[in-house]
């Protein structure tokens, strides 16, 4: 087979036979998430690129070396979404949802676009389940949200993650931390990477989480913001701490996490998993109090986090978890002859409307073959038609697990099938609840 071209490196295709997995943690993020009082935004998947400039930073990694952005045939520059906070907070300001009752608490599942260098955990097209509650100052907020995350991760039963957290702090006690930084690069100069000796003036923060080697090898003996906290921001800290011991949520807190974007302030924290290699932060977030004002809205301190869809999956692959399988075949009709593939249309049109999963040939394969399918499918019940089964009008319902064959008149097939399948589904159900042995 020559294909004409392949999927565009860095991106992955979702096939039927997994695509169950990702419905499962989508549906149950979202879920989690609404108990929280957190409800889904959709926002487009490109932006103007002035959104990320200003929003996310125009010294941090993304913006400067891996937003695919482009001109559009109107001479915009126009940017495929990087992250999904900076949409968020641009549609809360564009529709003026700060006028309504603060916090708005919204939710989203996103694909991402970074140019970054693919590897485990590391894609160029990515998805994001994201929260961001708008209008929320008060430090019961950041521990509220880490305690969403955390209860994602019990839900999908999801262990061996570690919690760090850090606090960066207010723009009043970063003035002295990014003095002290850059007294302490200034000294390094000549070994930080191109990108980073202009970070050093602009925002020397950055330079703390540049992937080059030798820049991260120089930022490991950086001074620390957390000795360079204000009163408030220390207070703030503390709180978020406290609230955290009282939710039972295990953390350690990890001075050197300041995050790859430009938005935040006080609380960052981090999902990291030890058991998927490199690429091991999950879940990553924090306040970000100045955002909103940063985008041209007034002053509403906020918070959020993003979860990588395909690292949690990683995780959940590495540590054996079990997925709820979905709802297999429950009937496949084979067929011979043209009066018996009317009838089974028929058939399967009706009991698909009543919401049961059914098949039937739609290949004009031979029996044999068509049985075989039926096998391969995992069909829960079969049934065969032809000439003879509508002349007699009698239909052999055949139960694939027990074997069992049941005779059924044509006319109150519909009715006796559904009561079948029902009463099977209460048995399973029954069994799954440990109501009552099979
Ligand atoms: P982030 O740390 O850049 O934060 O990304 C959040 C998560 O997205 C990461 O923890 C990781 O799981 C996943 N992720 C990031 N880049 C990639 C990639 N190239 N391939 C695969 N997965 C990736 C943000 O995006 C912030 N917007 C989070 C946030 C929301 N902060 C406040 N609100």
């Amino acid at each position: 087979m020559a294909l004409i071209t392949k999927a565009i490196k860095g991106t992955q295709d979702v096939l039927p036979a997994l695509s169950h997995e990702n419905q499962y943690v989508e549906e149950t993020m979202l879920r989690v998430a609404s108990r929280y009082g957190f409800h889904e935004i959709r926002t487009p998947v490109f932006e103007h690129t002035e959104l990320f400039q200003r929003g996310v930073g125009d010294t941090t990694d993304v913006v400067q070396k891996e937003m695919y952005t482009f001109e559009d045939k109107g001479g915009r520059s126009i940017t495929l979404r990087p992250e999904g906070t900076a949409g968020a907070v641009r549609a809360f300001l564009e529709h003026g949802l700060f006028n309504e009752a603060l916090p708005q608490k919204v939710s989203y599942l996103t694909s991402c676009y970074r140019y970054e260098k693919p590897q485990a955990g590391r894609l160029r097209e990515f998805h994001q389940f994201g929260v961001e509650c708008l209008g929320a100052p008060a430090p019961s907020a950041d521990a509220e949200l880490i305690g969403l995350a955390h209860t994602i991760f019990e839900t999908l039963g999801v262990g061996d993650l570690a919690l760090e957290i850090n606090s960066i702090g207010c723009p009043e006690c970063r003035k002295q931390y990014h003095a002290a930084l850059k007294a302490y690069f200034a000294a390094h100069e000549t070994e930080l990477c191109e990108t980073c000796r202009e970070r050093l003036q602009k925002n020397p923060m950055r330079i703390l989480d540049c992937k080059s080697p030798v820049c991260s090898a120089v930022a490991a003996d950086a001074p620390v913001v957390l000795d360079y906290l204000c009163e408030d921001c220390k207070t703030h800290f503390d709180a978020v701490q406290a609230h955290l011991d009282a939710m039972m949520i295990p953390y350690v807190v990890n001075p050197r996490i300041v995050r790859g974007l430009d938005y935040y302030t006080r609380t960052v924290f981090e999902f990291v998993s030890s058991g998927i290699g490199a690429q091991g932060t999950v879940c990553g977030g924090g306040r970000y109090d100045g955002l909103v004002e940063e985008l041209g809205g007034p002053h509403v301190p906020s918070l959020g986090f993003a979860l990588g869809i395909e690292r949690l999956l990683l995780v959940m692959h590495s540590q054996g978890i079990e997925f709820p399988q979905p709802d297999p075949c429950m009937l496949y009709i084979a067929t011979m002859g043209e009066r018996a593939a009317l009838a089974a249309a028929s058939v399967a049109q009706d009991l698909r409307a009543s919401d049961f999963p059914v098949e039937v040939d739609v290949c004009g394969r031979s029996l044999k073959a068509q049985m075989k399918y039926a096998g391969k499918i995992g069909a829960q019940y079969t049934l065969v038609l032809g000439d003879d089964e509508i002349d007699r009008g009698v239909y052999a319902l055949k139960d694939m697990t027990s074997g069992e064959v049941t005779q059924i008149a044509a006319d109150e097939f519909l009715e006796t099938f559904i009561e079948k399948a029902i009463l099977a589904m209460e048995s399973d159900l029954k069994e799954m609840f440990g109501l009552e042995e099979k």
